[in-house]
C-alpha cells in the first residue's frame, strides 16, 4: 500500500513572494504542507499564517526554523541580502532549500555558497529562476532545440515593470531584475554568455534621481547569437515581459497570456498584469511542484542549481563593470 508522503515546508520572508508562494503551495501544489513561517516583520508572518490551512507556526528566528525537526525543506523569500546566510544555514543543517533568485548579490557570496554545498555532498540548493517553468519559455526552448526556426541569430527581450521598489539602484536593477534574463537566455540557447555590454539613454525624469532606468543590456553567447534586453523598472503602464528569438528560417515570440479582450469606444484592448505574480503564476506553481516532487523522491533538482546562480551572478557582475566603465564590452569569467 502506498503511503501518502507530505513535505513539511518552512518559509523565511513573507513579503510579496513569500506570501504568494505560501498561497500557491496551499492551494495548488500536491504533497506539501506549509508548517512554519518567519519574517523580521512578525505581523507579516502572522498574517500569512492566518491565511493558510492547518496549524502554521510563526517563528521569530529564521535559524530556529531551518533547524526545526518538523521542517523538512525551506523556502527563502526574504531580501536578496539575506540569501547567502540563510542558504548556508540550510546547507549546514542538511535541509533542501528553494531560494528565490538571486542566489546572492555578489559573485564572492555565490562562490562561497557553491563551495559549502559541494563540501556538504551537493544536491541541497534549488534556485527560483521560474522562467524555466513558464510554458511560453519552455515552448521557445523546444522550438530552438528542434531547429523549428533554424539556427538562432538574434534575441530581443523586454523586461519592464510598473514601479521599482524603494531603494532600487542602477546596480540592483541588474542583480535583482535583469538577472532573470542572464539566466534564461543561455538556458534557452543552451549556450553560455561570453561577453556583455551596458548602455543607457537619459534616465526617466519621473523617478528618484540617481537610478538609471531604463537600461539596455547586450549579451553575446558562445553560439554567436546577439541578445538585447530592454530593462525599464518604472514603465508606469504594466508588467511587460517579451522575448523574440529570430532564427535563419523564422521567429518565435512569447505572447502575453491574456484571457479577455475589451471592445469599447472604438477600441479593442487587453490588460497588463500589475506585477510578476499574475504573469508567472503558472510558472511558480510548476516550479514549486517540481521542487516538492524532487525533494520527496530524493532526486536531483529540476530547478536551477547553485552553480546556475553563480553563473548568472558572474554575468551580472560583468554587466555592472560595463556600466561603471563607459559601456565597454566585458568578457564574462567562468
Ligand atoms: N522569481 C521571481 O519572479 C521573483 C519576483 C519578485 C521577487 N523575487 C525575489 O524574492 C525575494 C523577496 O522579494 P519580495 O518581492 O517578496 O520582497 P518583499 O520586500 O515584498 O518581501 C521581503 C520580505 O523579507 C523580509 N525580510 C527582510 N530581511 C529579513 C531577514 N533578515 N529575515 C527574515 N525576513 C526578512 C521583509 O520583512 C519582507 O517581508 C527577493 O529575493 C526577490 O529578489 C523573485
Amino acid at each position: 500500500m502506498e503511503v501518502d508522503v507530505v513535505l513539511r515546508v518552512g518559509i523565511i520572508g513573507t513579503g510579496n513572494m513569500g506570501a504568494d508562494h505560501a498561497r500557491t503551495l496551499a492551494g495548488s501544489v500536491a504533497r506539501v504542507d506549509v508548517v512554519a513561517v518567519t519574517d523580521v516583520a512578525t505581523e507579516r508572518a502572522e498574517e500569512v499564517a492566518r491565511e493558510l490551512p492547518g496549524d502554521v507556526r510563526v517563528m521569530s528566528d529564521a535559524y530556529a526554523l531551518i533547524q526545526d525537526a518538523d521542517v523538512d525543506g525551506v523556502i527563502i523569500t526574504s531580501h536578496d541580502s539575506t540569501h547567502r546566510d540563510y542558504v548556508l544555514g540550510c546547507v549546514a543543517a542538511g535541509k533542501p532549500v528553494m531560494c528565490e533568485k538571486p542566489l546572492a548579490p555578489t559573485v564572492a557570496e555565490c562562490e562561497e555558497v557553491v563551495a559549502a554545498e559541494q563540501a556538504a555532498g551537493g544536491g541541497l540548493i534549488s534556485l527560483g529562476f521560474m522562467r524555466r517553468f513558464d510554458p511560453g519559455y519552455v515552448e521557445m526552448k523546444e522550438a530552438i532545440a528542434t531547429g523549428t526556426i533554424g539556427a538562432p541569430l538574434r534575441i530581443t527581450g523586454v523586461s519592464r515593470g510598473v514601479a521599482s521598489y524603494p531603494g532600487t539602484t542602477s546596480e540592483s536593477s541588474v542583480v535583482n531584475s535583469a538577472i532573470h534574463e542572464l539566466d534564461v537566455i543561455p538556458w534557452l540557447l543552451q549556450s553560455p554568455i561570453t561577453a556583455v555590454n551596458w548602455q543607457a539613454p537619459r534616465a526617466s525624469g519621473l523617478i528618484e534621481e540617481g537610478l538609471q532606468d531604463p537600461q539596455l543590456i547586450l549579451l553575446r553567447t558562445s553560439d554567436g547569437v546577439l541578445t538585447s534586453v530592454d530593462v525599464f523598472l518604472n514603465d508606469r503602464y504594466g508588467y511587460d515581459v517579451r522575448c523574440e528569438v529570430l532564427g535563419e528560417q523564422g521567429a518565435i515570440s512569447l505572447v502575453e497570456p491574456v484571457r479577455t479582450v475589451s471592445d469599447l469606444a472604438l477600441a479593442r484592448s487587453t490588460r497588463y498584469p500589475a506585477d510578476w505574480r499574475l504573469r508567472f503564476a503558472d510558472a511558480y506553481r510548476r516550479e514549486l511542484q517540481a521542487w516538492v516532487d524532487a525533494v520527496l523522491a530524493q532526486a536531483p533538482t529540476p530547478l536551477a542549481t547553485a552553480a546556475d546562480g553563480l553563473t548568472a551572478a558572474r554575468a551580472a557582475e560583468a554587466v555592472i563593470t560595463s556600466m561603471h566603465e563607459d559601456g565597454r564590452w566585458v568578457e564574462v569569467g567562468r
